[in-house]
């Protein structure tokens, strides 16, 4: 059994948790959002900021609530790539320095690798091969898992992220921060086929279309298109706000959901999991559980808290990566940007 206290602050969600292989001994997440609020996105100098003030107290609310001696952790872990530098850098040295103290190994965690990690502490007997849709508020991706640190980036977008039209189509519906779910929410009360959108399919130079990628930025300028004329119309006051947001939202769930399954059809993946903040999603959970059962799939989502940023995810990568000999430098630096199928680079020979 590995135990890992892991710390995850790569955006706007200070997070520590302690787990044992799969299981959360315990987790805090203390979120950011009220403060970045009022700015209408993440402000990255505040995010660290309040990272700053917060994390010590995280770290002891952890530690406390999993009643566990310092002789019971076997290692320290904390995001550092992909994410705002800054805000990566407080996680990343709280975490060099409880491995310094306490004298235990260090490893530095690619976030992508912990969402995809979220699946394995729903589903403790999930084991690769499987397909995953990695849907965040930066990524979007096809990943093939054939095991730990073996990723294979299948599809993509081209342009915004999944989580990244949300945001700018909630501020174009005045809906606030974060997008996401303020949209999730108000589309409830509206009707997915009022308006029709394109799903954004990306043409190859040899023509047709690429059967795992998508692009958002043409189905965003539509949404802004019927804004803008159905305002010209009748006023911005009787914009129908609750159907653009369904219509919106089903639209994104529909095209990742028809290259998801196609994905994993073509690929002879029976296993397909989600993850990611956009995975949160009630319209894509729905459409994704059926079109799979349609193909006996199995698709697996985990609980909204596990979708969001959190540090457990983090802290099961790491027992993984440390039970396997892993171990990362201490001079290991935050990187804004990294590919997940570089993760392995974080790691020196144990
Ligand atoms: O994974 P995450 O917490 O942070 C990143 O690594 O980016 O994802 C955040 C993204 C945001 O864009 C947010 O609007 C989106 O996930 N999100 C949702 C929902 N909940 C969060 N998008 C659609 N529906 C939701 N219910
Ligand atoms: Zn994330």
């Amino acid at each position: 059994m590995t135990t890992v206290l892991a710390i995850e602050t790569s955006c706007d969600e200070t997070a520590v948790a302690i787990v044992k292989n799969r299981e959360i001994l315990s987790q805090t997440v203390a979120s950011q959002v009220a403060t970045h609020q009022v700015y209408g996105g993440v402000v990255p100098e505040v995010a660290s900021r309040q990272h700053l003030e917060i994390v010590n107290a995280c770290i002891e609310q952890a530690i406390a609530t999993a009643a566990q001696p310092w002789s019971a952790i076997d290692g320290i872990a904390a995001t550092c790539a992909p994410g705002l530098v800054g805000a990566l850098l407080v996680g990343l040295t709280a975490a060099k320095t409880l491995a310094l103290v306490h004298d235990k190994p260090f490893l530095g965690i690619h976030h992508l690798e912990g969402h995809i990690y979220a699946s394995y502490l729903s589903d403790r007997q999930l084991h690769p091969p499987f397909l995953c849709l990695l849907v965040s508020g930066g990524h979007t991706s096809l990943i093939r898992v054939a095991d730990c640190g073996e990723y294979e980036q299948l599809g993509a977008t081209r342009d915004d992220a999944a989580g990244e039209a949300f945001d700018k189509v909630a501020r174009l519906l005045g809906l606030g921060y974060p997008g996401g779910p303020a949209i999730d929410r108000t589309a409830q009360a509206g009707n997915p086929q009022a308006f029709a959108l394109p799903d954004g399919k990306v043409s190859r130079p040899e023509g047709g279309y690429h059967p795992y990628d998508s692009s958002f930025s043409g189905l965003k300028t539509a949404v802004l298109r019927r804004v803008q004329q159905l305002t010209a119309a009748a006023g911005a006051d009787l914009l129908p706000i609750a159907d653009l947001a369904a219509s919106f939202q089903a639209t994104v769930a529909r095209s990742l959901v028809q290259r998801t399954i196609r994905c994993a059809l073509d690929q002879g993946l029976t296993t397909i999991v989600a993850a990611g903040g956009v995975a949160a999603n009630s319209e894509l959970r729905r459409q994704l559980h059926a079109a799979a059962a349609t193909h006996d799939l199995t698709v697996q989502f985990p609980p909204l808290s596990l979708c969001t940023d959190n540090a457990a995810m983090i802290g099961c990568a790491a027992a993984e990566r440390l039970a396997r000999g892993d171990r990362s430098s201490l001079a290991l630096n935050a990187r804004s940007r990294l590919h997940l199928t570089a993760a392995n680079q974080l790691y020196q020979l144990a």
